[in-house]
C-alpha cells in the first residue's frame, strides 16, 4: 500500500477567538529562496512581495488588527546597488497596486523609518497611501522602510530633547508611555507576536523598544514558503505560550 501521509488541517491548532492584536514579520530567506532555484536575488524579493500581500489579506481575513513588516533596513543600503532599486520597484509596484484598491480593502497603512532618503516617488506613494487609508479602521498593516531600531531610540531620543529645550517635555517626568510617543510606532500597541522565517534567529535591529515583551517565533522556512500553515503554527504556537510580563503566573 502506497503511504498515504493525510494534509495536517493547521487552521485547527488556533484559537481564532484569541489571536494576537499585533503581528510582526521579519520577511527573511528571499535571496536563499531564489538562490536554491537558480533565479536572481531579486526574484526572491518579487517572490516575498507576492507572499506579503497573500498573509497581509489573511490576516485581515482573520481579523488580525496589526500587522508590521521589516521591508526595508537601515542597513539594507550596504546591498548591490541593483538590489536596493529592485526591492524599491517592488515596493512602488505594490503600493501603486494598494491605491487602486484602497476603497476596497479599506486597510489602513503606515510607515515606520526615515522616508527621507528614498526616492521622491516612492516618498510620494507612501504618504498617498498613508494619507488616504488614514481613518480606515480594521486593520493596519504597518511597513518599516529604512526602518532601524536604533535609529529610530536616537531620533526619539533627539526629539524629546528637543521638547526638553522648548520647554514642552520635563525629562524628571519622562515616563515609558510618554517616550513610546516620539517612536514612528506612536499609538500603535506593541507587538504580542515576532516572526523570523528562514532559520536565523536574530533581532536584526527590529522593533527594539516594541518587543521588549514579545514572543518570539523562528522556522526555518524562507518567507517566499511561509505560507498560511506556517502562520497557522506560529499562531498555535504563541497560544501555547504562557506571557509573564514579568511577573509570575498564579502567584
Ligand atoms: C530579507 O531577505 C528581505 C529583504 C531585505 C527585503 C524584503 C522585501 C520584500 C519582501 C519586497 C517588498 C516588500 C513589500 C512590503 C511589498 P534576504 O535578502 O536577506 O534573504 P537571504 O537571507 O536569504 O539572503
Amino acid at each position: 500500500m502506497p503511504f498515504f501521509k493525510p494534509k495536517e488541517d493547521t487552521a485547527a491548532l488556533v484559537d481564532f477567538d484569541h489571536l494576537p492584536r499585533h503581528v510582526a514579520i521579519i520577511m527573511d530567506g528571499n535571496g536563499r529562496w531564489a538562490k536554491k532555484r537558480g533565479l536572481p536575488r531579486t526574484a526572491g524579493h518579487a517572490a516575498g512581495a507576492e507572499n506579503f500581500r497573500t498573509i497581509a489579506t489573511y490576516c485581515k481575513e482573520i481579523g488580525l488588527e496589526y500587522l508590521t513588516v521589516y521591508a526595508f533596513s537601515t542597513e539594507n543600503w550596504k546591498r548591490p546597488a541593483e538590489e536596493v532599486s529592485a526591492i524599491m520597484g517592488l515596493l512602488k509596484k505594490y503600493l501603486i497596486e494598494a491605491i487602486g484598491k484602497m476603497e476596497r480593502d479599506r486597510v489602513k497603512m503606515c510607515f515606520f523609518g526615515d522616508l527621507s532618503p528614498l526616492p521622491q516617488e516612492l516618498r510620494d506613494l507612501c504618504e498617498q497611501t498613508r494619507e488616504i487609508s488614514k481613518h480606515y479602521e480594521g486593520v493596519q498593516v504597518n511597513i518599516c522602510l529604512n526602518y532601524g531600531g536604533r535609529d529610530e531610540l536616537v531620533r526619539a531620543a533627539k526629539a524629546f530633547a528637543l521638547d526638553c529645550a522648548a520647554g514642552k517635555a520635563d525629562p524628571n517626568h519622562l515616563t515609558e508611555a510618554q517616550f513610546g510617543n516620539y517612536l514612528f510606532s506612536a499609538g500603535v500597541p506593541d507587538p504580542d507576536l515576532v516572526i523570523r522565517p528562514s532559520g536565523e534567529e536574530r533581532i536584526s535591529n527590529f522593533l527594539l523598544w516594541q518587543s521588549a515583551y514579545a514572543e518570539y517565533y523562528f522556522t526555518d522556512v524562507l518567507w517566499p514558503d511561509f505560507n498560511r500553515d506556517e502562520l497557522h503554527r506560529a499562531l498555535a504556537a504563541y497560544q501555547h505560550r504562557q506571557r509573564r510580563f514579568g511577573g509570575v503566573i498564579n502567584g
